[in-house]
Protein backbone atom coordinates (compact mmCIF):
# COMPACT_ATOMS: atom_id res chain seq x y z
CA UNK A 1 0.00 0.00 0.00
CA UNK A 2 1.29 3.16 -0.81
CA UNK A 3 2.61 5.88 2.16
CA UNK A 4 0.39 8.94 2.84
CA UNK A 5 2.45 11.82 1.79
CA UNK A 6 2.73 14.86 4.51
CA UNK A 7 2.97 18.50 4.21
CA UNK A 8 3.74 20.21 6.96
CA UNK A 9 1.52 23.11 5.44
CA UNK A 10 -1.73 21.43 4.98
CA UNK A 11 -1.16 20.16 9.05
CA UNK A 12 -0.52 23.86 9.97
CA UNK A 13 -3.24 25.87 8.27
CA UNK A 14 -6.14 22.81 8.35
CA UNK A 15 -7.74 24.38 11.26
CA UNK A 16 -8.11 27.91 10.35
CA UNK A 17 -9.51 26.85 7.07
CA UNK A 18 -11.87 24.24 8.87
CA UNK A 19 -13.58 27.01 10.74
CA UNK A 20 -14.20 29.22 7.98
CA UNK A 21 -15.40 25.88 5.74
CA UNK A 22 -17.84 25.65 8.90
CA UNK A 23 -19.25 28.37 8.21
CA UNK A 24 -19.52 28.74 4.65
CA UNK A 25 -20.20 24.80 4.29
CA UNK A 26 -22.95 24.76 7.11
CA UNK A 27 -26.28 24.11 4.83
CA UNK A 28 -24.64 22.28 2.07
CA UNK A 29 -24.70 18.45 1.89
CA UNK A 30 -22.40 17.31 -1.39
CA UNK A 31 -18.80 19.00 -1.68
CA UNK A 32 -15.73 18.68 -4.33
CA UNK A 33 -12.40 19.71 -3.63
CA UNK A 34 -10.46 20.22 -6.15
CA UNK A 35 -6.68 19.76 -6.64
CA UNK A 36 -6.71 17.56 -2.99
CA UNK A 37 -2.61 17.27 -3.05
CA UNK A 38 -1.88 15.10 -0.30
CA UNK A 39 -5.27 13.81 0.69
CA UNK A 40 -5.02 15.54 4.37
CA UNK A 41 -7.29 18.17 4.02
CA UNK A 42 -9.67 16.06 2.91
CA UNK A 43 -9.76 13.81 5.54
CA UNK A 44 -9.47 16.75 8.45
CA UNK A 45 -12.81 18.25 6.67
CA UNK A 46 -14.62 14.90 6.19
CA UNK A 47 -13.95 14.17 9.85
CA UNK A 48 -15.23 17.30 11.12
CA UNK A 49 -17.68 18.24 8.85
CA UNK A 50 -20.09 14.45 9.04
CA UNK A 51 -23.40 16.56 7.26
CA UNK A 52 -21.09 16.44 3.98
CA UNK A 53 -20.09 13.85 1.37
CA UNK A 54 -16.77 15.21 0.52
CA UNK A 55 -15.30 14.19 -3.39
CA UNK A 56 -11.66 14.46 -3.63
CA UNK A 57 -10.43 15.05 -6.82
CA UNK A 58 -7.32 15.93 -8.46
CA UNK A 59 -4.63 15.09 -11.41
CA UNK A 60 -3.71 11.09 -11.91
CA UNK A 61 -0.64 11.22 -10.26
CA UNK A 62 -1.33 12.49 -6.72
CA UNK A 63 -4.39 9.33 -6.56
CA UNK A 64 -2.26 6.70 -5.06
CA UNK A 65 -1.50 8.89 -1.88
CA UNK A 66 -5.19 10.48 -1.59
CA UNK A 67 -6.45 6.87 -2.02
CA UNK A 68 -4.15 5.85 1.02
CA UNK A 69 -5.11 9.16 3.22
CA UNK A 70 -8.47 8.32 2.16
CA UNK A 71 -8.61 4.57 3.02
CA UNK A 72 -6.97 4.16 6.12
CA UNK A 73 -9.93 7.22 7.37
CA UNK A 74 -11.95 4.92 6.95
CA UNK A 75 -14.84 7.55 6.72
CA UNK A 76 -18.00 7.29 5.11
CA UNK A 77 -18.48 10.50 3.78
CA UNK A 78 -14.85 10.26 2.05
CA UNK A 79 -14.85 9.75 -1.14
CA UNK A 80 -11.83 8.29 -3.38
CA UNK A 81 -10.80 10.80 -6.09
CA UNK A 82 -12.23 11.76 -9.54
CA UNK A 83 -9.94 11.90 -12.41
CA UNK A 84 -9.73 15.96 -12.69
CA UNK A 85 -7.58 18.12 -14.51
CA UNK A 86 -9.20 21.46 -14.21
CA UNK A 87 -8.29 22.06 -18.49
CA UNK A 88 -9.39 18.79 -19.74
CA UNK A 89 -12.30 17.33 -17.34
CA UNK A 90 -15.89 17.70 -17.56
CA UNK A 91 -18.12 17.43 -14.49
CA UNK A 92 -21.81 17.01 -14.40
CA UNK A 93 -24.01 19.66 -14.08
CA UNK A 94 -25.82 21.13 -11.13
CA UNK A 95 -24.39 18.23 -8.90
CA UNK A 96 -22.49 19.73 -5.47
CA UNK A 97 -23.68 22.78 -3.58
CA UNK A 98 -20.00 23.36 -2.29
CA UNK A 99 -16.87 23.33 -4.05
CA UNK A 100 -13.64 23.72 -2.48
CA UNK A 101 -9.99 24.13 -3.38
CA UNK A 102 -6.29 25.32 -1.86
CA UNK A 103 -3.42 26.30 -3.05
CA UNK A 104 -4.29 25.38 -6.71
CA UNK A 105 -4.92 28.99 -8.64
CA UNK A 106 -1.04 29.65 -8.36
CA UNK A 107 -0.16 26.75 -9.22
CA UNK A 108 -2.22 26.70 -12.37
CA UNK A 109 -2.05 28.69 -15.60
CA UNK A 110 -4.14 31.51 -15.89
CA UNK A 111 -5.88 29.82 -18.44
CA UNK A 112 -6.62 26.72 -15.94
CA UNK A 113 -7.69 29.41 -13.05
CA UNK A 114 -10.24 30.48 -15.87
CA UNK A 115 -11.20 26.63 -16.46
CA UNK A 116 -11.71 25.62 -12.75
CA UNK A 117 -14.34 28.78 -12.93
CA UNK A 118 -15.69 27.45 -15.63
CA UNK A 119 -16.02 23.73 -14.12
CA UNK A 120 -17.28 25.39 -10.56
CA UNK A 121 -20.25 27.34 -12.21
CA UNK A 122 -21.05 24.67 -14.33
CA UNK A 123 -21.04 21.61 -11.49
CA UNK A 124 -22.24 23.91 -8.35
CA UNK A 125 -26.37 24.40 -7.75
CA UNK A 126 -27.93 27.70 -7.90
CA UNK A 127 -27.00 29.41 -4.38
CA UNK A 128 -23.94 27.16 -3.72
CA UNK A 129 -20.64 27.91 -2.38
CA UNK A 130 -16.80 27.86 -3.90
CA UNK A 131 -14.03 28.64 -1.45
CA UNK A 132 -10.97 28.99 -2.82
CA UNK A 133 -7.89 29.00 -0.28
CA UNK A 134 -4.25 31.11 -0.99
CA UNK A 135 -2.46 33.85 -1.57
CA UNK A 136 -3.61 36.54 -3.96
CA UNK A 137 -2.96 40.01 -4.67
CA UNK A 138 -5.47 43.26 -4.16
CA UNK A 139 -5.26 45.94 -5.94
CA UNK A 140 -2.06 45.74 -7.97
CA UNK A 141 -0.13 45.14 -4.36
CA UNK A 142 1.52 41.92 -2.85
CA UNK A 143 0.11 42.16 0.94
CA UNK A 144 3.11 41.30 2.45
CA UNK A 145 6.79 41.33 1.40
CA UNK A 146 6.82 37.33 1.71
CA UNK A 147 4.28 36.83 -0.88
CA UNK A 148 6.08 39.29 -3.28
CA UNK A 149 9.18 36.74 -3.03
CA UNK A 150 6.95 34.08 -3.29
CA UNK A 151 5.32 34.95 -6.57
CA UNK A 152 9.47 35.69 -7.95
CA UNK A 153 10.01 32.07 -6.81
CA UNK A 154 6.93 30.51 -8.85
CA UNK A 155 7.97 32.65 -11.64
CA UNK A 156 11.40 31.78 -11.87
CA UNK A 157 10.38 28.14 -11.67
CA UNK A 158 7.71 28.14 -14.57
CA UNK A 159 6.35 31.84 -16.06
CA UNK A 160 2.72 30.66 -16.08
CA UNK A 161 2.60 30.02 -12.28
CA UNK A 162 1.69 33.07 -10.25
CA UNK A 163 0.04 34.58 -7.13
CA UNK A 164 -3.12 35.66 -8.94
CA UNK A 165 -5.17 39.02 -8.69
CA UNK A 166 -7.89 38.98 -6.90
CA UNK A 167 -9.73 41.25 -9.33
CA UNK A 168 -8.83 38.79 -12.22
CA UNK A 169 -10.49 35.63 -10.14
CA UNK A 170 -13.90 37.79 -10.02
CA UNK A 171 -14.00 38.96 -13.27
CA UNK A 172 -13.85 34.70 -14.51
CA UNK A 173 -16.54 33.95 -11.32
CA UNK A 174 -18.54 36.69 -12.96
CA UNK A 175 -18.14 34.90 -16.27
CA UNK A 176 -19.75 31.77 -14.82
CA UNK A 177 -22.27 33.23 -12.73
CA UNK A 178 -19.94 33.40 -9.41
CA UNK A 179 -20.38 36.22 -7.53
CA UNK A 180 -17.89 36.74 -4.32
CA UNK A 181 -18.78 37.41 -1.22
CA UNK A 182 -16.62 37.12 1.27
CA UNK A 183 -12.84 37.44 1.54
CA UNK A 184 -11.29 36.09 4.76
CA UNK A 185 -7.97 37.30 6.07
CA UNK A 186 -6.20 34.18 7.56
CA UNK A 187 -2.85 33.37 8.95
CA UNK A 188 0.58 33.23 7.05
CA UNK A 189 -1.25 36.20 4.41
CA UNK A 190 -3.54 34.13 3.16
CA UNK A 191 -6.48 34.46 2.26
CA UNK A 192 -10.37 32.66 1.89
CA UNK A 193 -12.09 34.03 -1.04
CA UNK A 194 -15.92 33.14 -1.01
CA UNK A 195 -18.32 33.01 -4.32
CA UNK A 196 -21.51 32.02 -4.53
CA UNK A 197 -23.35 30.68 -7.47
CA UNK A 198 -25.99 33.25 -8.77
CA UNK A 199 -29.52 32.17 -8.75
CA UNK A 200 -31.23 33.19 -11.74
C1 LIG B 1 0.26 23.25 -4.07
S1 LIG B 1 -0.72 21.84 -4.35
C2 LIG B 1 -2.03 22.07 -3.16
C3 LIG B 1 -2.57 20.78 -2.64
C4 LIG B 1 -3.60 20.87 -1.52
N1 LIG B 1 -4.83 21.47 -2.01
C5 LIG B 1 -3.05 21.65 -0.36
O1 LIG B 1 -3.45 22.79 -0.13
O2 LIG B 1 -2.22 21.09 0.35
C6 LIG B 1 -1.53 22.23 -5.91
C7 LIG B 1 -2.53 21.19 -6.34
O3 LIG B 1 -3.14 21.64 -7.57
C8 LIG B 1 -3.27 20.50 -8.41
N2 LIG B 1 -3.37 20.94 -9.81
C9 LIG B 1 -2.44 21.61 -10.53
N3 LIG B 1 -2.85 21.78 -11.81
C10 LIG B 1 -4.08 21.19 -11.88
C11 LIG B 1 -5.04 21.03 -12.92
N4 LIG B 1 -4.78 21.49 -14.17
N5 LIG B 1 -6.20 20.40 -12.66
C12 LIG B 1 -6.45 19.95 -11.40
N6 LIG B 1 -5.60 20.06 -10.36
C13 LIG B 1 -4.42 20.68 -10.60
C14 LIG B 1 -1.99 19.72 -8.14
O4 LIG B 1 -2.05 18.40 -8.63
C15 LIG B 1 -1.91 19.83 -6.63
O5 LIG B 1 -2.66 18.84 -5.99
Amino acid sequence: MTDRPFSEYAERNGSPILDVLRYEFDRCSRALEIGSGTGQHAVRFADALTHLTWQTSDVDKNHPGIRAWVTSSGLANLLPPLSLDVRHTSLPALTYDAVYSANTAHIMSIDAVNCMFELVGTTLLAGGTFCLYGPFRQGGEFNASSNAKFHASLRAQNPEMGIRPIEDLDEFGRGHDLIRSRLYAMPANNHIAVWHKETK
